[in-house]
């Protein structure tokens, strides 16, 4: 039988999961300034904060599912600062390339942009996360309406499947992380087919 956690409790965990979500980027940045990279700190900075945005929309997809399966709807007070968080290392990862990569040469984005498909793929995720992000709030939601939220932060979903082939388009050999990936996203994106289905069909049956 579930029992709510108290919110005392939940401000708690909230103050621990933050934390634990910054540790990627405080390690990085603190191996980045004692020069503690094997290798060339652009890219490490590049893959780090890539992969850690990533895993952050993918593992904030997997709230609605595991709320569920682990009977914790706790769990989806914790969803805006895990997407919020995905949007973070994101950002860093663009701002990794802008500055470190590109050395804000507009021109060569823009042909990047245009010529190399991950590129484009990597900054159609990015761009459709901006809204999400600043609709996350409270007030955006009593601002857009409950419906008109949740439609718009369907997005997320064409966001992973940028973000996954972003991935898959930039390997050249290996592709076994960009698989790991791609097989989480189909996973989670089935379990919604399957429980939206269901959902409609409850609603034929009622009607
Ligand atoms: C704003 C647009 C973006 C640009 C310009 C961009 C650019 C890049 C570049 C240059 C790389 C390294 C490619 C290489 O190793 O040859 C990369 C890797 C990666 N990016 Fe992006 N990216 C963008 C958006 C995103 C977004 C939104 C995500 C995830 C939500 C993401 C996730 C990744 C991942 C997972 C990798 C591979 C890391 C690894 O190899 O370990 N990127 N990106």
């Amino acid at each position: 039988m579930f029992l709510p956690l108290s919110a005392a409790k939940i401000r708690w965990l909230k103050v621990v999961v933050f934390i634990a979500c910054l540790i990627p980027a405080l390690l990085l940045g603190y191996n980045v300034l004692t020069n503690n990279i094997s290798g060339d700190p652009v890219e490490a900075m590049t893959h780090v904060s890539g992969e850690w945005a990533l895993r952050f929309l993918l593992i904030t997809l997997a709230i609605t599912p595991l709320r569920r399966l682990l009977n914790l709807p706790d769990l989806i007070k914790f969803r805006r600062m895990l997407g919020l968080y995905a949007f973070f290392y994101a950002f860093s990862h663009l701002m990794v390339y802008i500055v470190f990569d590109q050395f804000f040469d507009w021109t060569a984005i823009i042909n990047d942009i245009l010529e190399r498909k991950y590129i484009f793929a990597g900054m159609l995720a990015l761009v459709l996360m901006i809204p999400l992000a600043i609709t996350s709030t409270n007030g955006w939601v009593k601002r857009l309406g409950g419906k008109r939220w949740q439609k718009l932060h369907k997005l997320v979903y064409l966001i992973a499947i940028a973000a996954v082939t972003h991935f898959i388009w930039l390997v050249k050999a290996d592709f076994t992380e960009p698989a790991i990936y791609a097989f989480i996203l189909t996973v989670l994106l089935v379990y919604r087919l399957i429980a939206h289905r269901k959902k409609k069909l409850t609603q034929i049956k009622l009607a």
